[in-house]
């Protein structure tokens, strides 16, 4: 096994997306890093963040200061989550084992995806900290169930359903860079899928609606599937309030806000622009996470004060895995944990309960 070291000038997450150009192929850089369309959503999850100011309250004492926070009546050291992402191998040769490593070490949660490069079982064991699964529904509704099963013997906690991206965005940087899945990775929790049936189309029928779209989950397939199992179910991909309260009512015990990093439709909102108006609309007992974006202790903090019980970071586990694998993926965490304290003890705010919208700063 190749030994990897952090780099001298990993000193943020930006800093790893540059590393990580530098030593992943161009295509799967490109594949990772990019967006749907012409990402102007990806850019925007980015702008929305920078365009929020932090307003800081000085000389309160914060010597009794912690980032640890309940989800889902579980205690985290920190609110934040690894998202679930996809054939890690792509990026290290241990995948998502160094990822479960590092995530435990530093005491983070991590979702595993249905498309892991390595079995759920496997990763569920290097996982001492919280651990999802993050389904991806498959046509076949006994297929579905036998991988909830699985994850629920494997002692995952919760459920988190992904309902954003039934069909794969319109990703043309990836095309553009010839991205395919190199030879070895695949998505091994699904070799036993059953095969799709075949379709023949007419000339007036459509690929998108009367194909992929056949296969897509709809409410009544969600509210089904939390009638199959006692864990917690979480859906990822809401963008509007409406479908946040429609999650609660079909008995979802949390949403994702979540446009996928900006990677399936483009031109939609940033997570962090509708947060205020779906934490309103569900009300505070509700979990509410949200990723897209998150680069800084600042932008954690940001989303806190918005209404974010946690946030969930996508991307940069893959670029800091590719740098440095485990100690990176570590490294990472520790450097938004410790960005998150030092934004918490300047602004004056102790504790995760004290992060309100009056922490931030709005010009007139
Ligand atoms: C390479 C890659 C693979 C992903 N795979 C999944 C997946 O399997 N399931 C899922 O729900 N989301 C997946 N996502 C979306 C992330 O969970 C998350 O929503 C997004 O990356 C957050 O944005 P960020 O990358 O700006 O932090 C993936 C994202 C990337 C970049």
């Amino acid at each position: 096994m190749t030994k990897l070291t952090i780099p001298n000038d990993a000193l943020c997450v930006a800093d790893y997306q540059r590393l990580a150009k530098k030593c992943l192929p161009h295509p799967i850089f490109e594949y990772v890093y990019g967006g749907g369309g012409d990402e102007f959503t990806m850019q925007r999850n980015r702008d929305a963040f920078d365009k929020l100011a932090i307003w800081p309250r000085v000389l309160n004492d914060v010597t009794h200061g912690t980032t640890s926070t309940t989800v889902l009546g579980a205690t985290w050291r920190t609110p934040m989550m690894l998202a679930p992402v996809a054939f890690q191998t792509m990026a290290h040769e241990q995948g998502e084992w160094a990822t479960a490593e590092a995530a435990s070490a530093l005491e983070v949660g991590m979702m595993t995806s249905t498309l892991s490069s390595r079995s759920l079982e496997s990763i569920s064991k290097k996982i001492t900290s919280p651990k999802w699964f993050q389904l991806y529904w498959q046509i076949d509704r006994t297929f579905n169930i036998a991988l909830v099963r699985r994850a629920e013997k494997a002692g995952y906690s919760a459920l988190v359903v992904t309902v954003d991206s039934a069909i794969h965005g319109i990703r043309n940087r990836a095309q553009r860079a010839g991205f395919v899945l190199p030879e070895g990775v695949e998505a091994v929790n699904l070799t036993d899928r059953p095969p799709l049936p075949s379709k023949a189309f007419t000339p007036d029928q459509s690929i998108v609606f009367q194909g992929m779209m056949s296969e897509a989950p709809t409410w009544e397939d969600i509210t089904w599937l939390i009638q199959q199992t006692s864990l917690p179910v979480i859906i990822k991909g809401i963008l509007h309030p409406s479908d946040a309260l429609k999650a609660k009512a079909i008995g979802a015990k949390g949403v994702v806000i979540s446009n996928h990093g900006g990677r399936t439709l483009d031109c939609v909102p940033s997570a962090i622009d509708v947060l205020p108006a779906i934490r309103e609309q569900v009300g505070n007992d509700f979990v509410v996470l949200m990723d897209g974006g998150i680069q800084r202790g600042t932008d954690v903090f940001k989303a806190l004060a918005l209404g974010a019980n946690a946030v969930l970071i996508g991307r940069p586990q893959l670029y800091a895995l590719a740098v440095a694998g485990a100690v990176g993926v570590a490294h990472m965490l520790r450097i938004l944990r410790e960005e998150l304290e030092v934004t918490m003890a300047l602004a004056g705010t102790a504790r995760v309960q004290d992060i309100t919208t009056a922490s931030l700063y709005y010009p007139h």
